[in-house]
């Protein structure tokens, strides 16, 4: 294990299992749609090339990059912005979005309503992780693979200060690597 973190939350053999249950779901679900996976860079990249792995069904996958304005490193406050916007039209289509955490949920709950004023036929959340006890905002995701506790979470594509995302597994942060900064 990584020596800077503390204990492992979700272990890769975990991440694994779950992923292919999703995956199973959702193609049964959008199966004879036109799905389109949206993944928000960067977290949620390493999540989005497993869970498209699982997904048997035809589907496309785009990206895109938001920022949240006034927001420091470990929260997230305020309206997003859209950095990078997808390259394709929205309309008939039915987007998941793939996230890495769902969190106070204010991300998401500003941009559904941007991506939903481009006439998609539906627009759902996938998310890997989720940290109901942080929740600010009216949202779930409609697929969902673990509840965290309210703590830092890293790997998986998760970062702290752009490390750690290329852990394969989701852990806890020691508290000194934090405060060393
Ligand atoms: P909200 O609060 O809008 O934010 O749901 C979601 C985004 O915040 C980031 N985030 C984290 N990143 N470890 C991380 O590395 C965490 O524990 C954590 N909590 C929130 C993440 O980028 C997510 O997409
Ligand atoms: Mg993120």
């Amino acid at each position: 294990m990584n020596r800077d973190i503390d204990h492992v939350l979700v272990s890769q053999q975990q991440l694994q299992d779950k992923i292919s249950e999703l995956g199973a779901q959702i193609s049964r679900d959008y199966d004879g749609h036109e799905l389109l996976l949206v993944s928000i860079l960067k977290g949620s990249v390493v999540f989005m090339t497993d869970l498209m792995r699982a997904i048997s069904i035809p589907c496309a996958i785009d990206f895109m990059v938001v920022s949240s304005y006034g927001g420091s490193n470990t929260t997230t406050t305020g309206l997003v912005k859209i950095v990078k916007d997808l390259d394709q039209d929205l309309t008939g289509k039915d987007v998941l979005i793939v996230e890495d955490i769902l969190d106070t949920g204010v991300t998401l709950s500003h941009l559904m309503p941007m991506l939903r004023m481009r006439n998609p036929s539906s627009v759902k959340i996938c998310s890997i992780l989720s940290k109901p006890s942080r929740r600010k905002a009216d949202i779930e995701p409609d697929y969902k693979g673990f509840d965290v506790p309210d703590e830092f979470v890293v790997g998986y594509g998760l970062d702290y200060d752009e490390k750690y995302r290329n852990l394969p597994y989701v852990g806890v942060l020691k508290p000194e690597i934090y405060t060393k900064a």
